[in-house]
C-alpha cells in the first residue's frame, strides 16, 4: 500500500513537538512492515535545510485567491532517511526559520494546495492519504468539494488529531482562498460561525484517530468546543496509540547521552549522566533529580510550576532541573527561583534535543503534571531510559503509565492537577528513592516495557485496509 503522511512537522528535518517525532518515526515501521510511506512536508529555512542538498522535481504555481505563489517540489539528494520525504516549497510563505507563525492560515493553505496540485499530476494514486493535525486538515475537505480535485475525491484519507486544543480557525471573508467548491456545501467548514480546519477534517475524513484510546474518549467531553461534532461521528473515531522510536531513543546506541547502558548497566550508565547534568546545573548528584522537559504552556501544566517547585524545594532533599521554552512570563519566573534554590534547582529555557537525551538518561524522575495529554511521549521515553514517570491520570498518560500502588505498578499519577496532590506524589517518589532496591527494581522494569511503533503501526495497516 502507498501512504502519504501529510505533516507540518518530521524529526529529524523540523521538530516542534511530538507531531514530529510521530511522523519521523511511523512511516519508518510501515515500510519495514511491507508498506510503501512517504512523507509531504513544508519546506523551511532551518538547520536541516541548510546542511542538505536538494533537487527539484517539480515546479508550478498556485492561487490563493487571487494571488500567484510559485512553488517547487524538492527531494533530497542523498538520503539517509528510511522514508520518502517529499518537500513542498512555497519560497515566500513557507521558506522561514519557524515552523508556526502568525500568518499560518495563508501558509498551510499553500501547503495544501501545492500538495494536491502536485498530486494531481501522479499517475499512480497513493492508496491512503494520512493527514495530521488541523494544519492539513483543509485536505479532506478539498478532496470531497473542490472541483479541481475530483479525480483525487476516491483516494481513502485519514486525519490524526495530536492536539484538538489547536484548530486553525480563520475567519469566513478567507474563503475565497480555498479553491473554487460547491458553495451549498460551504458549512462544512464552519463550526460555531468561523471557518475552522480541524473540524471541517473531522467532517470530511473518511477515518479520523486520535493518538492514544483515552484522549478519543476525553474529547467527547473535552475538545475546545469539538465535543458535539466528535460525539456525533464516533462511528469513524479512534485512538491508536503512538509507539517511539526505538532505534533513535535507544540508551545503549543513543550518541547524544555520556554513558551507554542497557538495563543490566542502569545503575552505573544512568548515574554517569547524572552527575554530568549536576556537574553542569549545579545540582547536589546525592539527592534524587526531578525534571521536566516540554513546552511552557497551559496544557502541560506548567504554570503550576513555580510553586509546585517552592513546595518541594524547601527541605532540599531532592533536585530540579527543568528544560522548555513557551510562556515569557513563565519563562522569567522559573528563572527567577534559581537563586533562591541554588545548588538544587535550575534550568536551560530554550530548545535542546542533546540535553533531553542526557536528562532522560541522568534524571531519576520525570515530571508530566499535564492537564491535557493526548499521548505524551516523553513519558515513554523516560520508561525507556530508565527515569520513572510522575504523571496526571489523564490522556495519553492514562494509558501509558501504571501507578506503583497498583498490581504491576511502576510511575506515580495524581489524579487532578491540583498542587497539593503533586507535592504529595513527588514525596511519594523521593520515599521510593530513598529505598534503593526497590527503586533499582523499577527501574529494569520499565525498562522492558515496550512502546516501540511495530504494534501501533499494525493498527494502523489494519485501518488502512479497511479503506481499500
Ligand atoms: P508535545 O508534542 O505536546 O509537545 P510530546 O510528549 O508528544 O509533547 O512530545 C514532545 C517532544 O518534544 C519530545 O520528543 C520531547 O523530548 C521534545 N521536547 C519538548 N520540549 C523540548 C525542549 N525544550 N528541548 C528538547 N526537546 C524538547
Ligand atoms: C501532540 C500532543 C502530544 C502527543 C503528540 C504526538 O503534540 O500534545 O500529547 O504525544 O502530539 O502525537
Amino acid at each position: 500500500m502507498k501512504i502519504v503522511h501529510i505533516s507540518a512537522e518530521c524529526y529529524p528535518i523540523a521538530k516542534v513537538g511530538g507531531l514530529a517525532d510521530v511522523v519521523g518515526a511511523l512511516p519508518k515501521y510501515l515500510n519495514s512492515s511491507g508498506e510503501y510511506a512517504q512523507v509531504f512536508m513544508p519546506f523551511y529555512n532551518n538547520k536541516f535545510t541548510q546542511e542538505n542538498t536538494f533537487n527539484t522535481i517539480f515546479s508550478s504555481e498556485i492561487l490563493l485567491g487571487e494571488t500567484p505563489y510559485n512553488f517547487n517540489i524538492l527531494v533530497l539528494e542523498d538520503s539517509t532517511l528510511d522514508f520518502d520525504v517529499f518537500f513542498v516549497d512555497v519560497p515566500n510563505l513557507l521558506f522561514k526559520e519557524y515552523v508556526y507563525s502568525f500568518e499560518d492560515t495563508e501558509r498551510f493553505l499553500a501547503f495544501q494546495i501545492a500538495t494536491l496540485d502536485w498530486l494531481l499530476t501522479w499517475h499512480d494514486y497513493p492508496d491512503v492519504i494520512h493527514c495530521h493535525d488541523h494544519h492539513t486538515g483543509l485536505i479532506p475537505f478539498m478532496l470531497q468539494e473542490s472541483f479541481k480535485y475530483e479525480a483525487l475525491r476516491y483516494i481513502p484519507n485519514i486525519l490524526t488529531i495530536h492536539n484538538a486544543q489547536y484548530q486553525g480557525w480563520f475567519p469566513h471573508n478567507k474563503v475565497h482562498l480555498i479553491p473554487a467548491f460547491n458553495f451549498d456545501n460551504v458549512g462544512l467548514l464552519d463550526w460555531g460561525g468561523t471557518i475552522n480546519p480541524l473540524a471541517a477534517a473531522i467532517k470530511c475524513a473518511w477515518r479520523v484517530t486520535t493518538v492514544s484510546p483515552t484522549y478519543m474518549e476525553e474529547l467527547k467531553e473535552n475538545a475546545n468546543g469539538l465535543e458535539s461534532l466528535l460525539s456525533a461521528e464516533s462511528q469513524k473515531c479512534s485512538g491508536i496509540l503512538n509507539g517511539i522510536d526505538t532505534n533513535v531513543w535507544d540508551p545503549e546506541t543513543d550518541e547524544f547521552i555520556v554513558q551507554n547502558y542497557s538495563i543490566k548497566t542502569v545503575n552505573k550508565g544512568a548515574k554517569a549522566n547524572k552527575k554530568h547534568l549536576c556537574e553542569a546545573f549545579n545540582l547536589d548528584e546525592t539527592k534524587p533529580l526531578f525534571a521536566f522537559i516540554g513546552r511552557l504552556v497551559h496544557q502541560k501544566g506548567t504554570d503550576l510550576f513555580p510553586e509546585i517547585f517552592k513546595n518541594a524545594l524547601k527541605n532540599k532533599n531532592l533536585n530540579i532541573l527543568l528544560l522548555g521554552s513557551g510562556d515569557p512570563y513563565l519563562e522569567e519566573s522559573l528563572s527567577a527561583l534559581k537563586t533562591e534554590f541554588e545548588g538544587n534547582y535550575n534550568t536551560y529555557i530554550g530548545y535542546d534535543e542533546k540535553l533531553s537525551h542526557i536528562i532522560y538518561a541522568g534524571a531519576d524522575f520525570l515530571l508530566m503534571p499535564s492537564r491535557v495529554e493526548p499521548c505524551g511521549l516523553n513519558q515513554m521515553y523516560s520508561l525507556r531510559y530508565g527515569t520513572i514517570p510522575i504523571v496526571t491520570k489523564i490522556g495519553g498518560l492514562k494509558d501509558t503509565v501504571i501507578d506503583i500502588t497498583e498490581p504491576n505498578g511502576f510511575g506515580f499519577c495524581h489524579n487532578s492537577t491540583d498542587i497539593t496532590e503533586i507535592n504529595e506524589t513527588i514525596l511519594r517518589a523521593v520515599a521510593l528513592y530513598s529505598k534503593p532496591t526497590k527503586y533499582k527494581r523499577i527501574r529494569t522494569q520499565i525498562m522492558k516495557i515496550d512502546h516501540s511503533w511495530h504494534a501501533s503501526a499494525q493498527q494502523y495497516i489494519n485501518l488502512y485496509n479497511t479503506l481499500n
